[in-house]
């Protein structure tokens, strides 16, 4: 080698020495000379290993991402500027049934989701901090909060209370999460600084410090160490925190003054921290796409950072509610106060449901130059990948809703009863999807209604032999006919003529639980408060039906026959397939447009994406990851209510939205 192209190396290895490893990492920062303390508020100014630090962090939660982009997602929130994750535990992840704790090898449906200790060592590999919001309840618009359905099934159980049920179960669960999340903390050479007890519990009509401090004991005992927190209003006061032992953290997305004021003077001389600051908002099906403004954003963020305040940006990417655990909010304006969550979480996040880089992202990167005093090293954000719009397809099966039920994976003869209450899973009931009650040989004679008194939870298709006879979702305003969950004792005509040995079907579709505010017993299906009358006949517990749970599990889904050729014969909701067959490399994330679908659910390779219910608004398409799809034939099928299927599978680049 010549002397002068050593020369020329050696300087260039000094410069690039020069641009990347001249910063410490925040690790390297924060441990230089060993751990000796954690996150600390014993002044007004959050300290880290006895050295200054501000909070600049992000939510973002493991479970409405693909696994596979667990990395890209929270390297881009680094690259952001940012020093800290954060992300809740959703309970109903981890403990699917009664009897089975998942943390990522159980062999569960959600096992993939369910490994928390590869997302918090990947966050300390990307070099962030994490805080953690136990739960038990997390809110989050999640399915019921993050609480497994099962808990229900029990009589005496009252959730977020001094309750034995519901704290032996949690007692259960937190034995195993935290023996996973105690070697985590950072005090143990992990990434946690901070572990939030409980949530929003002073919105809760019933807070209760007594389970609290039960809450606050747990942790401890279970080798908790590092800071522990609460959140709630400003506006709730203490309500929801444990003055002195839990550090009180706020939630709000303006008036900074007016809530960073009231919480200084709540809990003086120690640092503030809105640990949720807003930057966008969720969407509810049947209600416009909500955006946040970006200057209004952008203004307010400031001047949190400003104050100087340490802020968690709720959503920092707000990903999907996969299959069906998007939970529901029971807002004002619908008089059975239900409010399901569409599929997309896209939340007008930083950045997109997706992955994209927003204007909020860059507003966000220029604050953290200007507020983040610390230098530390920030790698640049990774480059987005694009997305693909994949040919049509046409459909090459229908599968008949008489056999979906011939392959239901169970089926119980009794009473009815709610999906909560059957005897399947181990005793756990049926937490998501649908649930059939079927009755037969049954004489109708013409003109006879059907009662279902109550409201029904949350809609249900009727069949007669086969044949919708219930109002599809082609409208919205259908919402306020039978079938559908704002209807108190609806009633619809069964038939014109006389049927002998009729064959009578009531499909009932969960569209998730509430999980904010009041919602503590809420049962799916046909439930305790419902009765239904054939006429002035009542159809009671004691006539005989068969109740199918349809669950759409993974491997079922993969495993369903009896397909026929598509020949528009259908008379009822049914399974519509299509095979997307890609023969190059190039397999990146797409949208799938359900615009010319009325209502169901998509399945991907087994997995199932999430919910469409077209004239609803706002989401029109569903995000469906690379990651997911693989060289090769893949299988993609449509669950159709109404008897009208799409002809194809399309695809887009971008989400569509479309406000009813
Ligand atoms: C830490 O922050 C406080 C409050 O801003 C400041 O008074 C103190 O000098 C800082 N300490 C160091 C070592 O920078
Ligand atoms: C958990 O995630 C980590 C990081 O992605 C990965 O290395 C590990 O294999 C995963 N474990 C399981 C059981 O999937
Ligand atoms: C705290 O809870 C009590 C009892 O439920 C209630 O009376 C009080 O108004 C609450 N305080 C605030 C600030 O909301
Ligand atoms: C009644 O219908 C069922 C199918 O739903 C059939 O198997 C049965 O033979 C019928 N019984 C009579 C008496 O027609
Ligand atoms: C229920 O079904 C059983 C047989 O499966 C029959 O003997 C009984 O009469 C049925 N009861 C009613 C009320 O239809
Ligand atoms: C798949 O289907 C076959 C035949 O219908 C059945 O024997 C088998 O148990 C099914 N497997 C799963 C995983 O459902």
């Amino acid at each position: 080698m010549a002397l002068n192209t050593r020369i020329l190396l050696g300087l260039l290895s000094l410069l690039t020495i020069g641009f990347s490893a001249d910063l410490p990492t925040l690790y390297e920062y924060y441990t230089e000379g060993g751990i000796k303390s954690g996150l600390s508020v014993d002044q007004p100014y959050f300290t880290l290993n006895g050295k200054n630090i501000s909070i600049y962090s992000g939510s973002m939660h493991y479970f409405r991402i693909p696994p596979e982009l667990w990395q890209d997602r929270l390297r881009k929130l680094r690259a952001a500027g940012l020093n800290t994750v954060e992300t809740s535990i959703a309970w109903n992840i981890h403990h699917p049934n009664i009897n089975d704790l998942e943390f990522g090898d159980g062999g569960t449906e959600l096992e993939a989701w369910a490994n928390l200790t590869g997302f918090i060592r990947l966050a300390q590999q990307e070099d962030l901090f994490v805080i953690v919001r136990l739960g038990p309840y997390i809110s989050a618009d999640w399915e019921f909060g993050g609480l497994p359905s099962w808990l229900l099934s029990v009589e005496t159980m009252e959730i977020r209370q001094y309750n034995a049920y519901f704290l032996s179960n949690v007692g259960k669960y937190f034995g195993e999460m935290l023996s996973i999340l105690s070697k985590l903390q950072f005090t143990n050479g992990g990434p946690i600084i901070m572990f939030q007890v409980e949530h929003e519990l002073a919105y809760s009509p019933y807070p209760n410090a007594e389970y609290l401090q039960i809450l606050y004991e747990l942790i401890q005992y279970l080798d908790i160490v590092e800071l522990l927190s609460s959140c709630d209003g400003a506006s709730s006061g203490q309500n929801g925190t444990l003055p002195g032992l839990l550090f009180q953290t706020i939630e709000f997305g303006s008036e900074i003054a007016l809530n960073f004021g009231k919480l200084e003077e709540m809990q003086p001389n120690k640092p503030v921290m809105a640990m949720e600051f807003y930057s966008g908002w969720a969407d509810h099906w049947t209600e416009q796409h909500r955006t946040r403004d970006l200057i209004d954003f952008r203004d307010n963020y400031e001047q949190a950072l400003a104050w100087p305040g340490s802020v968690n940006l709720y959503m920092f990417h707000g990903g999907t509610n996969w299959g069906f655990m998007n939970g529901a909010n029971n807002g004002v304006g619908d008089n059975s106060n239900f409010q399901p969550i569409t599929t997309s979480y896209d939340f007008d996040a930083p950045l997109t449901e997706a992955g994209d880089y927003t204007p909020k992202y860059d507003a966000i990167r220029e604050l953290m130059k200007k507020y983040n005093t610390i230098e530390t090293f920030t790698p640049d954000p990774p480059e987005v990948k694009g997305r693909r719009v994949y040919s049509s397809l046409d459909l090459n099966g229908q599968l008949r809703f008489e056999n979906i039920l011939r392959q239901a994976p169970d089926k119980i003869e009794d009473c009815f009863q709610s999906m909560e209450n059957l005897p399947i899973n181990e005793n756990s009931g049926q937490s998501y999807g649908y649930t059939v009650y079927r009755r037969e040989g049954l004489n109708i004679p013409a003109n006879s209604a059907l009662t279902i008194t109550g409201h029904v939870r949350d809609t249900v298709m009727v069949l007669v032999n086969g044949v919708l006879i219930s109002n599809a979702l082609t409208s919205s305003d259908r919402l306020d006919t039978f079938g559908y969950w704002r209807i108190e004792n609806g009633i619809v005509l069964l038939t014109t003529e006389d049927l002998n040995n009729a064959t009578l079907d009531l499909i009932f579709e969960n569209w998730g639980r509430v999980g904010f505010g009041n919602f503590y017993k809420q049962f799916k299906g046909l439930t305790d408060s419902n009765r239904l009358f054939l006429n002035y006949e009542e159809l009671g517990c004691r006539t005989n039906w068969t109740i199918y749970p349809l669950e759409f599990k993974r491997s079922w889904n993969q495993n369903l026959s009896d397909w026929e050729a598509v020949d528009g014969s259908v008379t009822g909701p049914a399974l519509y397939k299509a095979t997307l067959t890609i023969y190059d490399d190039d397999i990146t994330d797409t949208y799938i447009d359900m615009q010319e679908w009325v209502k169901g659910f998509v399945i991907v390779n087994g997995i199932v994406v999430g919910r469409y219910a077209t004239a609803l608004g706002p989401q029109q398409a569903l995000y469906l990851p690379g990651p997911w799809l693989h060289k090769g034939d893949n299988e993609i099928i449509v669950f159709e209510h109404s008897p009208w299927p799409a002809s194809q599978i399309k695809f887009t680049k971008d989400p569509i939205y479309n406000n009813p």
